[in-house]
Formats: structure tokens, sequence, C-alpha cells
């Protein structure tokens, strides 16, 4: 049953809103599914109802990011955070440094390297930062010659510092990226890679699945101690199924890679990611300072924006306060940033429009007419 209660703008860093559409269309389904008479989620993953669905999500995801045959793509459980234990266990034997380079620029990437010390030997590329706003510069960094492989996060979803271009390393690491939070947001070159992974919540669906894009030759080298769910080589042969599958996870994805390629693939979501950002960091630019965003403009997030609301340079609580409770009178919510930075943070995930953004950005216009003249 449905009520009437007007749908919110989840501006939120995940579980995101997913499209009106997808979600009309997974309603029109949900007590039969292809006139089966069964929800999805009654389905038996061995059916060939749902091996569809599977094969077709892979397929999908294979054309929007045109994933080559040498690639795996595997629907796993357990987070990205499980990613963090599994990525060292299957890889960091692969060369007898057993030492893998980790880039910290923020709090995914720091959870991560803290989790694969369990594993192997973790090298710090860059110094701790005190505050995520910047990256050093490459020339700076302190890789390990033979390091198994260099991991890093593309974008840090609480610091809001998102690294553009994959980078070109001079000893050839294997290169492993967590992609949680920018996945499907911009054009990537997956052969660059030799593991891309992203948790579904974000850009393609709902909690309870990690796409994990893997190079075939490197799966096969996991630790004796890899449990049997983390083990690539398992979850390769067994099709994502070793175990029962989040199947209503996977159903959704399926539905989500079916919406990107009708929005025009991921030229255009990246098309879209970049006008809805722009149209947050305008309202931020032409603040006069009353806005604040402190990540050095080169690795601004496209997708999660923190900023705080400024009097005379110096934040102020009240006023962010009194913000959250205007867009929530307008029906924007989950605007609040992260307790380890603070403030404002805006979420632009695939499923929030333009329009929608603009809303926001109308009402960070509006805040500042009123309370910059308030405050003065
Ligand atoms: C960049 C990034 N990596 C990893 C995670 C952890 O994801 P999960 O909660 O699916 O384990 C998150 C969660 O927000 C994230 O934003």
């Amino acid at each position: 049953m449905c009520d009437n209660t007007p749908r919110k703008i989840n501006f939120g860093p995940g579980p995101a809103q997913l499209p009106i559409e997808v979600l009309h269309n997974v309603q029109k389904e949900f007590f039969s599914f292809d006139n089966c008479g069964s929800n999805v989620m009654e389905l038996s993953h061995r059916s060939p109802a749902f091996s569809k669905i599977i094969d077709d999500a892979e397929k999908d995801i294979r054309e929007l990011l045109s994933i080559p045959d040498t690639y795996a793509v595997l629907f796993l459980q357990g987070g990205a955070t499980g990613q963090f234990s599994a990525i060292p266990m299957n890889l960091i034997n692969l060369k007898p440094s057993q030492t893998a380079d980790y880039l910290v620029t923020g709090y995914w990437s720091e959870k991560a390297a803290k989790e694969a010390e369990k594993y192997g030997k973790v090298n710090y590329v860059i110094p701790k930062q005190e505050k995520y706003h910047d990256v050093p510069e490459q020339t700076t960094w302190n890789l390990t010659d033979d390091a198994s492989y260099f991991y890093y996060c593309a974008n840090e979803t609480i610091h809001g510092v998102e690294i553009h271009d994959v980078p070109v390393l001079p000893n050839k690491a294997q290169i492993v990226c967590d992609m949680s939070s920018n996945f499907l947001t911009r054009q990537v070159d997956v052969t660059k890679f030799a593991i891309i992974f992203a948790s579904g919540q974000k850009n393609f669906g709902c909690s309870g699945i990690v796409l994990v894009i893997v190079r075939k030759d490197l799966i096969g080298n996991a630790m004796k101690s890899t449990p049997v769910n983390f083990d690539f080589k398992v979850q390769l042969s067994n099709n994502s199924m070793y175990n029962t599958p989040p199947t209503f996870s996977i159903y959704i994805s399926n539905k989500m890679f079916d919406w990107s390629k009708r929005q025009g693939g991921i030229k255009a979501l990246e098309k879209q990611s970049k006008i809805k950002s722009d149209l947050i960091y305008s309202a931020i630019d032409q603040s006069n300072r009353f806005y604040l965003s402190e990540i050095n403009p080169s690795y601004r997030s496209r997708v999660n924006i923190p900023f705080r609301i400024a009097i005379n340079g110096v934040p102020d609580e009240k006023l962010e306060k009194l913000f959250l409770e205007e867009a929530l009178r307008l029906n924007m919510i989950e605007l609040k940033g992260h307790r380890a930075v603070g403030g404002l943070r805006v979420s632009l995930y695939n499923g929030i429009t333009i329009e929608e953004t603009e809303k926001l950005a109308q009402l960070m216009r509006t805040f500042q007419t009123i309370h910059c003249v308030e405050a003065a």
C-alpha cells in the first residue's frame, strides 16, 4: 500500500534515492515478476528467471563501461567494507614483497589501509594528512618498487576529495580502486585497473551488493586463510552464487543499469554529474565566502560536496542548523555533514535530478540573501 506522503529529495551519502521510474517499475512487478506469480525475493537463485536477471545485469554493466572479456564481473556481499579485507587477501601474494601501497586521501581509504595491515605490509604512500582537503603532488609519493598493488579511493564520500585522473605509476603496480561513490558518474577506462569495486547503495541500487570488476589473470592467488566467500576464484567459478546471493539487490542493480543505459549511458551520466555539481559549486563560489568549500579545487568531488556556512569566514553552526530546517521544510533531507567533518554535505548521485539540484542551489542563494544581510 502506498500513502500520499510527498517524496523527499534525498541528498544523503547513501543509501541514495532511486529514480522514480525505477521505483514505479519495481512496484509494478512487486507481486509477480515477469508473469511468474512471485516477487523476485521469492524466486530461487537457481531459477531461469533469476539467472536471466543476473546475466542481464552483467551484460548491461559490461556494455556501460566497455568491460573487456579479460575482466570478471562479480556481484558480492559484505559491502565495500568487505572488499577492504578481500582485496589484500586475494592480491597481497602477487609479489614476494607482500607489500601494498595505499594512497590515503580520506576516511574510506584510511579504513581500507588499516584493514589491509592485518594481511600484509602496508606502505603509506603519503604522510598522514591532518585535514583531507588536498592530495599531495604525485612526485612526492613514496612508492614500493615491487608492490603487490596500489590502492586508492577515487572519491572520498565524507571528505569530498575526488581524484579525477587515474594515477600513472612509474612502478607499474596493479591499480585497485574504490569507486563506491563516483561509480557510473564518469567515463572510466577499465583496462587501467586490476580491480574496481563499488557498493550498490549510491549509484546503482540498494545496499547488500558490491560489484567487483577484476582482471581475470589476477584471480587464483588468494591467501590460504581467505574465507571461501571472499575468494574471487570461488566466486567466479560459481557465477557469484557460491552461496545464496542478495537476489533483490541484484534485481535492483539490473534495473539501474538498464535505466543508466536509457539515460544515454556513461557519457550522459557524466554530463549530468557535471551540470549538477557546477550548480552547487557556483552557489558556493559566488557567495562571497558565505558558503565555504575547503577542498583544493583540483580535487573537488562532483558527487559529495561538503561545505560550511560562515560569518566573516568563521563557520556558524546556528546558521547551518537553520539551513537544515529550511531545507527540510522544502522536503530536502540528509544534508548534514558527517560528524568527522561537520557542516553540511550535498550528495549528487545519479538518482538526483538536475531540477532537484537546481532547487537546492536556489535555496542556497535565497538563504544567503536573507541571512547574510541579517548577519551583517
Ligand atoms: C567510498 C566508500 N567506500 C566504502 C564504503 C563502505 O561501503 P559499505 O557500507 O557498502 O561497506 C563507503 C560507504 O559509504 C564509501 O563511501
